[in-house]
C-alpha cells in the first residue's frame, strides 16, 4: 500500500475495501486528526457537501467526539440516508431526540428482550441450523449470517409468516442500496406502504409485538406519529439486521481461521460474550459514521472549523495501540476494554443487546449441532468492505452432533 509522507496534505486514500488496518495504524501515528475525507456519499447532493472534510483515527477523538454531541452533529444524515428513509432518530438532536428515543426505546426494554431470547430468537436459530445439519456443507453467509437477523427482525416485528420471502428480497434491496440505488429507492418505498398496513391494522386491533409497542408507545400524552414509527421500521433494516448479519460472519470467520479459539469457545460457552466483543472490536461492521461541526473546534492541536463534515473511524479506534496491547491480534482471552463499534453518547446504538442476544443464540445452535467446522479456501471468504465489511461467503464442512 502507498502511503504518502505528508498525511495532512494526503489527496488520494489508498483502496481500503481490503485491508484498512495498516492505513489506519499509519493515519493514527502520523494524522490522528487529518483534514481528508474516507467517506464519498453518493446520496447527498452536491450543493449540500462540504468542502471542509475531517477524519478522527484514534480512540481517544472519536469516543470524545461521540459524547459532544452539541458539537460533532449528527444532523447531516437528513440529508443523507434521510432521503431515502424519511427523517431518523440517527439526525434528531437535543429534546426531539430525547423524547423520540424513549418512545422507540420502550420496544427495545430490557424485560422484552428477556422473553425474546427463549421464545423467539433460540428456537428461530435452532430451526434454522436444522435446515442444513445433515448436509454436511453449507455456505454460513447464505444459511445463517443474513438468515437469523432477518427472521428474527421479521418475527420481532410481527410480521405475518407468509410475507417473509418478500420482507427478506426488500430487506435485501435496501440495504445494498449503495450498490443500486434504484432497486434500493423501490424497496423503501414498498416497505414504506407495507409498514403503514402493518400500522394501520395495530390501530384497529393491537398485538404484543415491536410495532404493536411503537404504535401504543405514550410519554407525557406525546406519541409516534405514524412517519416516525415508519422511518424507523426502515431504520432497523441497515440499522439493526445488516449490522448484525455482517458482524457474525466477521466472528465466524474470525473463529474459523482461529480453530483454537473456536475450539476454546465451542467446549467453554462462557467464553462466547468474549469471544462476540472481540469480534466486534477486531473487525467492527460499520467501519465509519459522520457527523457535522456545529462550530470552530480544537482536537490535536488541530482546529477544525465550523460546518465540517466529519468521519468518525471506528474501525481505526478500536484497534488503537493505546488503549490495546496488540490490537491487530485477533485475541478472545485479551483483558476486555470497550470498544466503540456500538458508538457512544447519545446516538449509542439502541439494539447492541439485542445483537448480542442474537449472535450468541446464532452460536449456541450451531455448536450445539454441529462438530469438526472447517472453512473451505474461497476468494469470497475474505472480510471485505468499506464501510460496511464482512465476508461474502463462508462455505464450510461439518459434522452432524449425534444427538441433534
Ligand atoms: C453488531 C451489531 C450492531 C452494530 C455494530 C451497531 C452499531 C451502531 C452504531 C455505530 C450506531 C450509531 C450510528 C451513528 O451515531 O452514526 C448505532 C445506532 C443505532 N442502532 Fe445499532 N448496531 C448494531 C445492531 C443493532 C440492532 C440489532 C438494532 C435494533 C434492532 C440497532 C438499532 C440502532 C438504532 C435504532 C440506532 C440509533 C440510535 C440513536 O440515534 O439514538 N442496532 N448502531
Amino acid at each position: 500500500m502507498m502511503i504518502s509522507t505528508d498525511p495532512q496534505d494526503q489527496p488520494v486514500v489508498p483502496d481500503l475495501s481490503g485491508d484498512p488496518y495498516g492505513y489506519f495504524a499509519h493515519m493514527r501515528r502520523t494524522a490522528p486528526v487529518w483534514r481528508g475525507t474516507l467517506m464519498e456519499s453518493d446520496l447527498m447532493p452536491a450543493e449540500l457537501k462540504s468542502s471542509e472534510n475531517w477524519t478522527l483515527f484514534d480512540f481517544e477523538s472519536v469516543f470524545n467526539a461521540f459524547r459532544a454531541d452539541e458539537v460533532f452533529a449528527s444532523e447531516m444524515y437528513n440529508q443523507t440516508i434521510g432521503l431515502i428513509f424519511g427523517p431518523t432518530i440517527l439526525g434528531m438532536h437535543g429534546k426531539q431526540h430525547h423524547d423520540h428515543r424513549s418512545l422507540v426505546a420502550k420496544a427495545f426494554r430490557q424485560s422484552a428482550l428477556a422473553q425474546w431470547e427463549p421464545e423467539v430468537i433460540d428456537p428461530i436459530c435452532d430451526q434454522l441450523v436444522d435446515e442444513f445439519v445433515n448436509d454436511g456443507h453449507a455456505d454460513l453467509v447464505k444459511a445463517v449470517t443474513f438468515e437469523f437477523p432477518t427472521r428474527v427482525t421479521a418475527a420481532l416485528l410481527g410480521l405475518p409468516q407468509e410475507d417473509l420471502e418478500m420482507f427478506r428480497r426488500l430487506s435485501f434491496d435496501l440495504i445494498s442500496i449503495m450498490d443500486d440505488i434504484e432497486a434500493g429507492f423501490n424497496a423503501s418505498v414498498q416497505l414504506g406502504a407495507y409498514f403503514q398496513d402493518q400500522v394501520d391494522q395495530r390501530r384497529s386491533k393491537m398485538t404484543d409485538d415491536v410495532i404493536g409497542d411503537l404504535v401504543a408507545a405514550e410519554i407525557d400524552g406525546e406519541k409516534l406519529t405514524d412517519e416516525a414509527i415508519i422511518s424507523f421500521l426502515r431504520l432497523l433494516l441497515p440499522a439493526g439486521l445488516e449490522t448484525t448479519y455482517r458482524s457474525s460472519g466477521n466472528l465466524l470467520y474470525l473463529l474459523l481461521t482461529h480453530p483454537d479459539q473456536l475450539d476454546a469457545v465451542r467446549r467453554d460457552r462462557d467464553l462466547i460474550p468474549a469471544a462476540i466483543e472481540e469480534g466486534i472490536r477486531y473487525e467492527t461492521p460499520l467501519v465509519l459514521v459522520a457527523r457535522n461541526t456545529t462550530r470552530d473546534v480544537e482536537m490535536h492541536g488541530m482546529t477544525i472549523p465550523e460546518g465540517a463534515a466529519i468521519t468518525l473511524c471506528m474501525g481505526s479506534a478500536n484497534r488503537d495501540e493505546k488503549r490495546w496491547a496488540d490490537p491487530d491480534k485477533f485475541d478472545i482471552h485479551r483483558p476486555r476494554r470497550a470498544h466503540i463499534s456500538f458508538a457512544g453518547g447519545i446516538h449509542s446504538c439502541l439494539g447492541m443487546h439485542l445483537a448480542r442476544v442474537e449472535t450468541k443464540a446464532m452460536l449456541n445452535s450451531l455448536f450445539d449441532r454441529v462438530t469438526d467446522l472447517r472453512l473451505m479456501p474461497s476468494e469470497d471468504s475474505q472480510i471485505v468492505g468499506m464501510p460496511f465489511r464482512s465476508p461474502g461467503s463462508l462455505p464450510v464442512t461439518f459434522r452432524p452432533l449425534q444427538d441433534s
